[in-house]
Parts: C-alpha cells; structure tokens; sequence
C-alpha cells in the first residue's frame, strides 16, 4: 500500500535512508539529476513530487515538500514511515541581514519556530537544531565549492507575507503584532526567513531522526521585499551543488 499523500511504496525505495527535500516539486527532477543522470520519477501527487536516484550504490530520495510547515510535516511523517532517516532541505530564502546578499548560501543551525505546525510536535520550549553531522558536511561542502555562505540561525515564518513582513501583498497590512518584526529578528542576529526548516528540526528532532538545511538567498529583505528573479537559477543551482555534495561527503564517511 501507498502512503497517502506521497502516494509512494516501499518497494520503491530501494532500501533510501536520506532524502533531499526542496519545497518545489519543479526542482525535483534538476536536484535528482545532479545526483545522477539516469535517476527515475517514482511517484507525483499533489505537491509530492519523488525521484530515486543512487550514489555510487546507495539509493538517495528526492521529494518536494511544498510550502510551509503543514505539507513538509506529512513529507516528512511519511517518509519516515518508508525508511529515511536523514533530511536535507534544499530551499531558497530571503535575507535580513545587510551584509547577505543574493546568491548566498545560509546554513542553517536552528531556527525560530515561527512556522505554525512543529507546536503539533512539542512545545515551544523545545528547540529547532540541526543535526550537527548534516550541518558539518553542508559547510564542508560550501566551503570546497568556493560559494559565499554563512552559518546561523533562520526564521521560519508560516506564512511568505505578513509573517516576513512584506507589505506588496494584497491588502498591503501586516497586523500589529507583527509590525517591526523583521526589524527585531535583524537586531537578534536571525540571517534569514524561510518557511520549513523548524518544522523539520522540530519534528526529526523528537522522532529522533536527522534534519540539515540549505538555502539560496533570492531576496535581500534588508534593501527590498522583491525576490531578485535575474540571480534566482544561479543561485538556486549554488544551493543543490552544495546540498549533493554535502550528501556524497556524508554518504563516503558512513561507508
Ligand atoms: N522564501 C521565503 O520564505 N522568503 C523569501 O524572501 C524568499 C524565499
């Protein structure tokens, strides 16, 4: 039997541990052929795009996750349920701090959980942290690949914008409460808003399992609230070198 939402099989799997998991099911395919040429489709439903694909033998998952907290939990949950056992985010991210430009890579080693679903998993004292082997191996990576990148805390907002504090929406308010915020996050030295990466700390975290994060800079909240659409591919192509690369150095210190 399927699981639900993924609509994918165990028999599928080939016996996956690790899964990279970017938000859009469009990048599934490019991130599973960086991997390798002849990866294969296994399954699309809704926002549930997967492909397997294998490094040297090891079997590796790509799946999306679609946006926000809500869809990578049930990623995540059914994932785990068919084997895999460490997650990778590869996703794109606005910048808060003046000196992140587009194009950099940020690592993330916690995050505030302003995500709205890891409190279904634990309260809110608990933390949202990186595995530390996952987040060793993203920075040995960006660092070979020569890539500016910087290591520190995300914001996961629940929502892309009034929770990040953009005022080009529809209606153009932010409610009080989260008037300023950006600016708050800023002074408290948070690098960055993205919207998944305390969920999957949070929720791998207490089903003790192992979450890493990475994501292109695509906006520099600092100086605008629009996503820099020219630098986008470039940049996202930085941040799937650095999470494959950082699976393989993963993969060859296991074996
Ligand atoms: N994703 C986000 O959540 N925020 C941004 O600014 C860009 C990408």
């Amino acid at each position: 039997m399927p699981v639900y939402h993924l609509d994918l099989s165990q028999d599928q799997m080939e016996g996956s541990t690790i899964a990279l998991l970017p938000g859009d099911p469009g990048r599934v395919k490019p991130i599973a052929e960086e991997i390798d040429q002849n990866s294969r489709e296994l399954a699309y439903n809704r926002e549930y795009h997967s492909y397997l694909s294998f490094i040297g033998n090891t079997p590796v998952i790509t799946c999306s996750t679609g946006i926000g907290g809500s869809s990578t939990s049930i990623a995540i949950e059914e994932l785990a349920e068919l084997g895999i056992r460490k997650f990778i985010r590869i996703g794109t991210s606005g910048s808060i701090q003046e000196d992140i430009s587009v194009g950099t890579i940020v690592i993330t080693n916690g995050a505030v959980r302003l995500d709205g679903a890891s409190d279904h998993f634990a309260p809110m004292t608990y933390p949202a942290v990186s595995d530390p082997a996952i987040l060793f191996h993203l920075i040995k990576s960006a660092k070979k690949l020569g890539y500016p990148y910087r290591v520190g805390i995300t914001a996961s907002s629940a929502t892309f914008y009034q929770g990040q504090e953009r005022y080009d929406s529809f209606s153009a308010y932010v409610p009080r409460h989260l008037r300023g915020s950006l600016e708050e996050w800023q002074k408290l030295n948070v690098l960055n808003y993205e919207m998944e990466a305390a969920t999957m700390f949070v929720l791998c975290s207490t089903m003790g399992l192992s979450a890493g994060c990475v994501c292109g800079i695509i906006a520099a909240r600092a100086k605008s609230e629009h996503v820099a659409m020219d630098l986008k591919a470039e940049t996202v192509k930085r941040t799937i070198e650095v999470a494959v690369n950082a699976i393989k150095s993963l993969i060859d210190e296991d074996m």
